[in-house]
């Protein structure tokens, strides 16, 4: 009887939580389907932030190779390991507003693939951070804004699986996702170009090119995963595109 009620309670904890992500999350009104992709002009610089972590430097060798100018925002730039003649690396912090202003200066487009790891309780380091980050952008005149969130949030709860909707997300990282869904709203608040991307479970694998985007990313049964170099090609794709404009489409195998 004690195991049933708790299982009960458990299980109405997990709806209310997926419930929460689902209408706290930014969701796509039914007006603002994706308009057909217009070319954009590559631009020029690229700020990259959370460049030290697995997508960020995806994101910076993609965006070299791809033949931009990249600056990359590192708390410690000793952990990029990347030189190349065209990368700028800034020392700064999400938390630190003046050395985003350096940063953001002169870049054409800001990506970011900021994350932590601490898990245990309430955080504002993603939604205080880009909130910090787009006032950045505002003041240096930087337009488009490329940011990879999880899918999980607002329109598409659910879809990383039924051990992350009913486990994973509500027992282990409900203040990550909370913060996830409040930093979502922060971009969707915006005024700037943005384009919020929403990958499955992050592996290190090789870029495919093969890969779901859209709504038809992930699945309400099992967790699909995501290459983060996918993830990154994906993400520069939308510098230049404005299929997504405005929109926060997901991305899986
Ligand atoms: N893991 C998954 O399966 C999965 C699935 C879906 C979505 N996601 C999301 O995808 C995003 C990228 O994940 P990832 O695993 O590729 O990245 P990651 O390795 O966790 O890297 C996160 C980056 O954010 C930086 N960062 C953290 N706090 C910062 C601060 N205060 N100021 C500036 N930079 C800061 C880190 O810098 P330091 O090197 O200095 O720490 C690092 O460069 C995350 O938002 C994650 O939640 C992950």
């Amino acid at each position: 009887m004690r195991n049933m009620l708790l299982l009960a309670l458990f299980t109405l904890y997990a709806a209310m939580l997926s419930i929460h992500l689902a209408r706290s999350g930014f969701r796509a009104r039914a007006h603002s389907a994706p308009s057909p992709a217009a070319a954009r002009h590559r631009p020029s610089r690229v700020l990259v932030v959370g460049a030290t972590g697995g997508t960020g430097r995806e994101l910076v060798t993609q965006a070299l190779a791809r033949g931009c100018e990249v600056t990359a925002l590192a708390r410690d730039p000793a952990r990029l390991k990347l030189k190349d003649a065209r990368l700028t690396v800034v020392t700064g912090d999400v938390m630190d507003p003046g050395s985003l202003d350096t940063a953001a200066r002169g870049c054409d487009a800001v990506l970011c693939a900021l994350g932590h790891k601490k898990f245990l309780g309430p955080t504002h380091i993603q939604s205080t951070g880009t909130r910090n980050l787009i006032a950045a952008m505002q003041r240096q005149g930087v337009s488009r804004l490329v940011v990879e969130t999880s899918l999980g949030l607002g329109d598409s709860a659910g879809r990383l699986g039924l051990i992350y909707t009913w486990f994973t997300l509500p027992i282990v990282l409900p203040f990550y996702f909370a913060d996830k869904a409040r930093q979502e709203r922060v971009i969707a608040g915006s005024d700037r170009e943005w384009v919020i991307v929403r990958p499955g479970a992050l592996t290190f694998g090789k870029a495919t090119g093969r890969y779901r985007h859209g709504r038809q990313a992930g699945s309400v049964l099992l967790t699909r995963s995501i290459a983060r170099a996918d993830v990154a090609a994906f993400m520069l794709d939308q510098c230049t595109s404005d299929m997504y404009l405005r929109t926060a489409p997901g991305i899986s195998n």
